[in-house]
């Protein structure tokens, strides 16, 4: 039984936010944006437009690339950290919201890494045989859990969603393999401190924005680049695939200076790592997702192509996935 990549998808909303809007609301400046991040500009979500909103055009599209009807799937799974409610899941609204009334939904909670992990357990589902057809989502309205007064993290961020449909059969194999990692003692490096049940939701903790993500930004950089370059050798050594036979890395995009340091740790050059951090900054679960679709559609990598996904977020959480389109 093998797993190929039938089709992808995203859907971006379409407000821009430029650094030149943001120098306007905290004390920044492009130009240290630009230098620390590699980020012009990041899209968000209009007031009321939620993550399902943002996965249901991206699945579609997804669903249309592969030739497969809503009915025919039997398994969606969202990665998010900003899901529509806490229950129902995202992933059920995404199911109401495309008439997938066939399907099993339900969301993964690790951080950036939310579509990595989704696509590790929609490969071990598929590979079970309980299920043929698995939508796996990115998406995320990381503006709505952003301290729009913080200049730490407030540049950083954007929305979007982007999705993968999954078809197990006797073709050749799309999902090569799929690695993922947690180490829960570095929760709070990267996390957002209220509105769970540690820190209920009261007036005070909205006025002191506690429901607004933080970020040690320096140390989790570090971890990141090192974490990321490790799942990348574990996916390429588990394959006995060199890197030369990669057409291209897709990795998660939280910093143009995180993907420079990862493809210097793993001796790549830079230029075989692609990256849209430019227009969209940080879309957490979802940039893995949205990227690969830009590189599918516009032709980067085709049919027979291999391709290194690695993934780095809060938890901390981490991985990679090596795929052949
Ligand atoms: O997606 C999940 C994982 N996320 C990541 O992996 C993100 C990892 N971290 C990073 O990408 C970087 O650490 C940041 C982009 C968040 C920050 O870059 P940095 O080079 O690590 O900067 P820093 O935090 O060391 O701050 C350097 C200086 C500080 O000023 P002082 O203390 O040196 O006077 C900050 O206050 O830059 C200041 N600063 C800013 N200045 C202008 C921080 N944010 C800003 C800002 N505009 N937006």
């Amino acid at each position: 039984m093998n797993i190929q990549i039938a089709g992808t998808g995203r859907h971006l909303p379409e407000d821009v936010l430029t650094n030149a809007d943001l120098e306007k609301m905290v004390a920044t400046s492009n130009q240290w944006i630009v230098e620390r991040t590699g980020i012009h500009e990041r899209r968000i979500a209009g007031k009321g437009v939620c993550a399902s909103d943002l996965a249901a055009p991206a699945a579609q599209q997804a669903l249309a690339a592969a030739g497969i009807k809503p009915e025919e799937v039997d398994l969606i799974i969202v990665g998010t950290s900003t899901p529509d409610m806490y229950f129902p899941s995202t992933a059920c609204f995404v199911q109401a919201k495309i008439g997938a009334v066939n399907a099993v939904a339900f969301d993964v909670l690790a951080a950036c890494s939310g579509f990595i992990y989704g696509l590790s357990m929609a490969e071990n589902f598929l590979k079970g045989g309980k299920f043929k057809t698995a939508l796996v989502i990115g998406a995320e309205v990381y503006s709505s859990i952003i301290n729009w007064e913080d200049r730490t993290t407030c540049v950083l961020f954007g929305d979007g969603a982007g999705a993968v449909v999954l078809r197990a059969g006797e073709g050749t194999p799309g999902i090569l393999s799929t690695h993922i990692f947690s180490d829960g003692t570095k929760a709070g490096d990267l996390y957002t401190p209220g509105g769970g049940s540690v820190n209920r939701f009261t007036p005070e903790l909205v006025t002191m924005k506690k429901y607004a993500l933080t970020m040690k930004g320096n140390s989790t950089f570090k971890v990141a680049v090192k974490s990321m370059a490790d799942a990348a050798r574990i996916a390429l050594e588990k394959n006995g695939v060199s890197a030369s036979d990669l057409k291209m890395v897709v990795p998660h995009q939280a910093n143009q200076r995180i993907i420079s340091a990862v493809a210097k740790q793993l001796g790549l050059d830079e230029s075989l790592f692609y990256s849209n951090l430019e227009r969209y900054g940080n879309t957490a679960a979802a940039s893995i997702p949205i990227a690969l679709d830009e590189v599918v559609r516009e032709g980067k990598a085709v049919k027979g192509d291999l391709i290194l996904m690695v993934t780095f977020g809060g938890g901390f959480t981490w991985g990679s996935a090596l795929i052949r389109l």
